[in-house]
Order: structure tokens, then C-alpha cells, then sequence
């Protein structure tokens, strides 16, 4: 244990690293829950106040350190920057307020397709860390990436994978714990759920940089995969509009169920 006196040799006025940790957990503490009241859903963006450029960038490098499913980041992140591009989203976005004052914004898609060359990338990475005999964790990792994910996220149009995994599922539950998994809507779930973590890590970074933004599910997938050329596999997840938010943008206080009907210790 280190220990720090004053100046004066005063042995009463120690300071040790356990106080130190105390007080920076503290301020660590405290910061977050600032970042967290600060972050509001806000629907009307100052129109003289722009995002600089190193924001977006700083919290969509922090998006991507986002935890995901198997490490698969069957994401993308479409950043909507330009005027001309703003504009066309507005009407995509169903003329929202968010949508119509917002200085930037991020369209979160997921990509179910890409699992084969992910899957891949995870494989290609951990069989670059073996020199000589693969120890056991990284054998796992290999069988991991190159036999559990395909069985995870191959498909066919006959549903026979479908079938194939429902039933592993059911009969390896019978008698044990085991992961339930099956068909189409599972894997949808699946990588979905990443992709809103990684848009609360983007949120909660651009409010910890002073900006506000709004996450908006009301626009128009169809067209909004049209305008972003992507491919059927894609999904939207949601679009974020990001700018300084106005208190007109705050649509009032914050209503939440109280606690006890939403958390349980048990
Ligand atoms: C997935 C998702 C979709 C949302 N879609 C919209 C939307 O289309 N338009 C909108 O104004 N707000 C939208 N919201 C914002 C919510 O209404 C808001 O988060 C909620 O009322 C709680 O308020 P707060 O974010 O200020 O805490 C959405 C939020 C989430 C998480």
C-alpha cells in the first residue's frame, strides 16, 4: 500500500491508494450518472449549432468497442452528414421533428447476411495467434467460428436448418440447460439485440460530449434500405439524429414505471 503524507509530515493526513481508488471510483460514479440524466430523447436540434466532426467520429470509434453477439459485429453504422443527404432521410423518417432539425445522423443496420465472411474474420484472427500446437482455448475458438456459427446462422429456403436446430435445442434440453435457438426470427433477435447495444454506447458517448440525440424506429425501412443500397439481408435497427437539443425538444419530464415493478432481486 502506498501511502502519501501533507506536505507538513503530518501523520494523521495520510492518504493511501485505497483512498485515492474510493475517490475516483466516486468520480467515475458520479460522471456517469451525468452522462445519463444528460442523455434525454430531444426532437428539436439547435439549427445555429453544429456537431464537430471529431464527436462523431470519437463515438462512432467507441460504437464499434460495443459488446456483440460471438464477437460476429453483424452491424453497420451509415453516418448521414452531407445536406443533400439529411434531407432525403427526412421525408424516410416520416418528417419527424427529430429527423427535420437533426445535424447528423446515424442509421444502425444489421447484417445477418454477412455471418459467412465474419464468421471467418473471427477464425482468420485466431488462427493467426497460434504458432505451433493450438493450445485449447484457441482449438475452441477455431471450432467455435468454423463449426457452431454456421450451424447458428446457416439457412435454406426449406427451413431444414430451421428444423435441424430447433430440434438440437429440444433434445439436448431435455435433461440439461441448453441454448434455444432455431429459426429465422432467432437469429433476427440475435443480431439485433447487439446492434441497439452498440446505439446506446453511440448515444451515450455523444451526450458525454456535450450533444443530444433522438433514436427513432418511425421511418420507413423499405425505402430507407433503397436510399442506403443495401442488400435484403440488412436490417434497420434505428436512426439516431444528433445535434445540441433545445428544451422545446424535451417533450417533458422523464416518466418511468417505479422500480419495483421492473427490477427483482430474488
Ligand atoms: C428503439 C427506440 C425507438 C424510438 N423511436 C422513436 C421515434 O421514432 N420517434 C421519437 O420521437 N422517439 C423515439 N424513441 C424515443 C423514446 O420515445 C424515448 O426514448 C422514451 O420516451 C424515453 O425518453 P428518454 O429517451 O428521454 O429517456 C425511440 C426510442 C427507442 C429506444
Amino acid at each position: 500500500m502506498s501511502v502519501l503524507t501533507s506536505k507538513h509530515n503530518d501523520p494523521t493526513l495520510v492518504l493511501t491508494t485505497s483512498h485515492i481508488n474510493k475517490y475516483i471510483r466516486y468520480m467515475y460514479s458520479k460522471e456517469f450518472d451525468n452522462i445519463i440524466q444528460f442523455r434525454r430523447s430531444n426532437r428539436a436540434f439547435d439549427a445555429s449549432i453544429e456537431v464537430p466532426e471529431e464527436v462523431m467520429i470519437k463515438s462512432l470509434e467507441r460504437t464499434v468497442l460495443s459488446p456483440n453477439s460471438s464477437n460476429m459485429q453483424l452491424w453497420e453504422f451509415y453516418w448521414i452528414h452531407s445536406n443533400s443527404e439529411l434531407e432525403k432521410f427526412v421525408p424516410l423518417c416520416l418528417n419527424q421533428q427529430a429527423a427535420k432539425t437533426a445535424k447528423e445522423m446515424v442509421v444502425f443496420v444489421t447484417r445477418k447476411d454477412k455471418w459467412r465472411s465474419r464468421a471467418k474474420w473471427n477464425y482468420e484472427k485466431i488462427k493467426s495467434t497460434i504458432t505451433g500446437e493450438p493450445g485449447k482455448l484457441q482449438k475452441g475458438g477455431l471450432d467455435y467460428y468454423g463449426k457452431v456459427m454456421p450451424l447458428l446462422y446457416s439457412n435454406d429456403g426449406l427451413g431444414i436448418m430451421s428444423t435441424v436446430r430447433r430440434s438440437i435445442s429440444f433434445f439436448m434440453g431435455l435433461r440439461k440447460p441448453f441454448f434455444r435457438t432455431g429459426g429465422v426470427a432467432n437469429q433476427r433477435i440475435m443480431v439485433h439485440k447487439s446492434c441497439a447495444l452498440a446505439a446506446q454506447t453511440f448515444m451515450l458517448s455523444i451526450a458525454a460530449e456535450g450533444f443530444h440525440t433522438c433514436p427513432m424506429e418511425g421511418f420507413d425501412e423499405m425505402r430507407v434500405k433503397r436510399a442506403l443500397n443495401l442488400p435484403r439481408g440488412a436490417e434497420i435497427n434505428m436512426i439516431i439524429s444528433v445535434g445540441k437539443g433545445t428544451e422545446e425538444g424535451i417533450w417533458g419530464p422523464r416518466f418511468r414505471v417505479p422500480n419495483n415493478e421492473v427490477i427483482f432481486k430474488r
